[in-house]
């Protein structure tokens, strides 16, 4: 690719700044800066210019969902326990018109009942459940194939 590069919004939900204190098994041991920083060499390797976000205020998520229009390229998403009910983010992401991906450290899947449902997986073009911060590079690398053939 030449000229400008896509730009990736990476939103971390509520509790996300507590990795490296939050249950090992689930979460790994990374914190979030390790995580971030990750994250943006995984992007830059990809030719992605990808930066990162995280509150736990959820309407300070919304706004900067509604924030991106005209400023991102895509956006990946792990909203934390919001994935599981909050429709408000639902309704911001569908806003954005943007590429999206879902991400969780944990496998949802394989957790309580209530964590099996994601209101957002439907507008995503994908969800990686379960993979640790791996599922972070999957997710740039889904949204890059998709934004060259876009
Ligand atoms: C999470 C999974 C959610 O169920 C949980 O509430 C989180 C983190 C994950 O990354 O595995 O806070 O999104």
């Amino acid at each position: 690719m030449t000229g400008a590069r896509f730009r990736i919004e990476v939103m971390h939900g509520v509790n996300l700044n507590m990795l490296g204190a939050r249950d090992p098994l689930y979460y790994g041991t990374l914190t979030l800066a390790d995580l971030d920083a990750q994250v943006v060499a995984w992007a830059t390797e990809l030719g992605l210019e990808a930066s990162c976000f995280q509150t736990n205020a959820e309407s300070e998520y919304i706004e900067r969902l509604h924030a991106l229009r005209g400023h991102a390229d895509g956006v990946i998403l792990n909203p934390g326990s919001w994935t599981h009910y909050a429709y408000s983010i639902h309704d911001a992401l569908e806003l954005t018109g943007l590429p999206a991906v879902e991400v969780h450290l944990s496998d949802v899947q394989a957790r309580e009942p209530w964590r099996r449902l994601s209101v957002i997986g439907e507008l995503c073009l994908a969800t990686y459940s379960g993979k640790g911060p791996e599922g972070y590079r999957l997710a740039l690398e889904c949204l890059r194939e998709a934004l060259d053939e876009a």
